[in-house]
């Protein structure tokens, strides 16, 4: 049964040339396009421009990054983490990924700090591809309990799972965070079925997830982003699994905008809610979601034009709504802590209260 392989990674540095590669997502499903990325400036605009994207990979691409700008010029440790840091604001892995290369290489040389932001950039992506692992393993627990309880009460032999945005292994450094349990699942033979949403504007659901998930051969199915509130008053959702951008110290958990949408309609069909998140993507500094999350607003185009390819296999972009037309583009949302049944991290499965978060702290 195929599940993530070992090649299933969307970075890696290439020791043979001694290169940092990347797919590039913007090309996907449609195109597996790999691009070399050699400057700082390619860095930010891979990050900008979401060739690469996903919290925890736009913090392991900035480390990355930090190393080739310090490769072009040694002295620019500061500004190539100014740069880095203005490129997507809500996902905070980004900021803890310059901090603790700024922290770590303060007091290296001048001349060895390349090398030394390489080592901490390739052990950022290896400790986070464990991370994602130790996820799935925890979450993939808790999907058997939610099939063994699905059953008990007389259920089908199904389990199905619906998911927000892409939060797999194009998003880290390996299996994912919300798609590293059902990876697991799959392979450990459990009948897992997951309802993707499209996830509007940039149909990371869509174009990310459906693909990631066809590799693997996990079925699934693909849903418009409404979908989802209609499918759970019909008892066809047994558990809502979602990534996170930034994750407060009391719980609120800041993901992919409509998140919030799905979580209220989870609340009113007593369907859980879990979030899976590396604790790397928690920001303990800030309590209260709503009010001290900077929420990334992006290109209006994004809303009113889609990309796709035609009959003959050729990429087009066409617009769907009338020239002019006034538009906004959130680009997350947050969800209150009382709305998430848990948070599941490298460490075990979390309440989303100030409680669990403190609990969490203490592994770290
Ligand atoms: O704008 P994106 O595609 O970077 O947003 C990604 C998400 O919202 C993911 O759910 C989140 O980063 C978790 S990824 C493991």
């Amino acid at each position: 049964m195929s599940s993530v392989r070992d090649d299933m990674r969307t970075l890696w540095y290439d020791d043979a040339t001694r290169q940092l590669k990347i797919i590039d997502q913007t090309r996907l499903p449609h195109q597996r396009q790999i691009v070399v990325i050699e400057m700082l400036e390619q860095a930010c605009d891979a990050i900008v421009h979401m060739q690469v994207r996903g919290a925890p990979l736009i913090g392991i691409t900035a480390a990355f990054g930090v190393h080739l700008a310090l490769k072009q010029d040694p002295d620019t440790l500061d500004s190539a983490c100014e740069m880095l840091a203005k490129t997507r604001p809500t996902a905070v892995n980004l900021h803890w990924a310059l901090s603790r290369l700024a922290e770590g290489l303060v007091s290296v040389p001048p001349a060895q700090r390349a090398e030394a932001a390489l080592e901490m950039a390739r052990t950022m992506l290896a400790e986070d591809a464990a991370a994602c692992s130790e996820i799935g393993d925890f979450g993939l627990a808790l999907l058997r309990d939610l099939l063994d309880a699905k059953q008990a009460r007389g259920g089908e032999n199904r389990l199905n799972v619906l998911t927000h945005c892409n939060a797999g292994w194009l998003a880290t450094g390996a299996w994912g965070t919300a798609l590293a349990p059902i990876y697991k699942a799959h392979q450990a033979g459990l009948p897992v079925h997951v309802w993707v949403d499209e996830t509007r504007p940039r149909n990371q659901g869509a174009s990310l997830t459906a693909w990631e998930l066809a590799q693997s051969g996990v079925p699934h199915t693909l849903i418009v982003d409404n979908a989802g509130g209609h499918l759970m008053q019909h008892g066809q959702v047994d558990v809502c699994l979602v990534g996170s951008d930034r994750t407060t110290a009391h719980g609120d958990v800041c993901n992919k905008i409509g998140t919030y949408l799905k979580a209220l309609a989870a609340y009113d069909n007593q369907v859980p809610f879990y979030v899976a998140l590396p604790t790397s993507t928690i920001d303990f500094a800030i309590e209260d979601g709503l009010r001290d999350i900077p929420i990334e607003e992006r290109a209006t185009d994004e809303v009113s034009h889609v990309p796709g390819i035609d009959g003959a296999g050729a990429l087009h972009r066409v617009a769907i709504a009338p020239p002019g037309t006034h538009i906004s583009n959130f680009g997350f949302d947050v969800t209150p802590a009382r709305l998430v049944s848990g948070l599941i991290t490298e460490k075990g499965i979390f309440p989303a209260t100030a409680q669990g978060l403190l609990d969490i702290k203490a592994w770290l």
